[in-house]
């Protein structure tokens, strides 16, 4: 089985953002338009320009720049509770995975009253809203092309996605020569998150042709251009790359799902607050070893890379990148591992994609490995 979904417009390339004028044009009656993005972005030198832009064209716009990352329920209802606008004709979103998910429910909002957590799961968000316009300023999430929106839970602090068509974008804009003034950091935990999707796309139950042939595609992008866009942010080859990656990863994590590295990821994230990438990071080479004990799920990206040992080669781009490759760099305690290990194997959205069935205490025995960062 295969299904995909595909936002109505994607433009792509270095330079591509100055076609917003036209797109936004092509909004029909568009009067009012909201965009949603993340407190830093104003100052960014490219800014200015866009807002002018969109203004030249639309007379009412209301800028909501108060999102932060991995925003819970009560932040999205919230920044809804600011909307100024009579009507909303548009939403854009103009910044990272967070800032473009934030767009999709806003927009979603707009037109149907019930809590996100209902609409959780898949295809079940009643009414479309609004049209999207989704600017990535971030190389990694994938979400200009997902109709996926990931957010947290305010009361159980968990993380859950809304999965429907009606959340596609209109139109995204996907200008890699934004990424330049990408903090390195970012680069790092974004472009990796984006690696991991195509990891976990291609080893799933879910797996497709459709699926396996962007994964690969998102994993010869994102190695040739990660490691380069780290050294130089300025190198726009290598941000192509990784913009390339980013957006083939969101294709095929889109058809698929992703599997257990997110299921240890989330606590990570949601209990001691570390960056969804660098949680994943953290958790990749031990989870994928793991799984190579049970089959070879991951044959051509060996085969891509060129590697005798997937594990250790993936350990190695973390470091590389500049990221932590074991927990206890990261100041989790040994006896905190149990906990994280008993709330990813709750998490069956993940697990149950996995290639290899994870019991709870195989997910023990990975945290262990991943906070003494043992490959042995
Ligand atoms: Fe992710």
């Amino acid at each position: 089985m295969l299904t995909a979904h595909f936002p109505n417009r994607i433009l792509f390339g270095i330079g591509i953002i100055n076609r917003i004028k036209e797109e936004l044009l092509l909004l029909d009656g568009c009067k009012s338009i909201l965009l949603i993005t993340s407190p830093g972005m104003p100052s960014r030198i490219f800014f200015p320009e866009i807002l002018k832009t969109i203004q030249s064209v639309v007379k009412n716009v209301q800028v909501i720049a108060t999102l932060t990352p991995e925003p819970d329920d009560k932040m999205i209802e919230m920044i809804f509770g600011q909307i100024e606008l009579k009507n909303v004709d548009a939403v854009i979103g103009v910044g990272g995975g967070s800032v473009m998910d934030a767009a999709k429910l806003i927009s979603c909002r707009v037109v149907n009253n019930e809590p996100f957590v209902e609409m959780a799961g898949s295809n079940l968000v009643k009414r479309k809203g609004p049209p999207i316009l989704l600017i990535p300023t971030v190389a990694g999430s994938g979400s200009e092309v997902t109709h996926e929106a990931v957010l947290t839970d305010n009361d159980s602090g968990t993380r859950y996605a809304l999965k429907d068509f009606k959340l596609l974008s209109h139109c995204s804009i996907i200008d890699p020569s934004l990424l330049t003034t990408c903090p390195k950091v970012l680069i790092a935990t974004s472009g990796i998150d984006a690696f991991i999707h195509a990891v976990e796309s291609i080893g799933n139950l879910n797996a497709n042709v459709f699926s396996n042939l962007n994964g690969l595609q998102a994993i010869k992008s994102l190695k040739e251009g990660l490691v380069e866009a780290i050294c130089d942010v300025t190198n726009e080859r290598a941000l192509n790359q990784i913009s390339l990656g980013s957006m083939f990863a969101g294709f095929a994590f889109a058809a698929t799902g992703t599997a257990a590295i997110h299921a240890c990821g989330y606590p990570l994230t949601t209990i001691h607050k570390i960056p969804h990438g660098q949680a994943n990071a953290v958790m990749l080479p031990y989870v994928i070893k793991y799984n190579l004990q049970t089959g070879n799920y991951y044959d051509s990206i060996t085969e891509l890379w060129g590697t005798k040992n997937l594990p250790l080669s993936l350990l190695q781009l973390v470091n590389e990148i500049g990221l932590k490759t074991n927990l206890k760099s990261m100041g989790i305690k040994i006896d905190e591992l149990e906990k994280l290990a008993e709330i990813a194997f709750l998490d069956k959205r993940h697990l149950s994609v996995n290639p290899t069935d994870i019991s709870l205490d195989i997910l023990k025995n990975i945290f262990k490995n991943a906070w003494e960062g043992n490959l042995d």
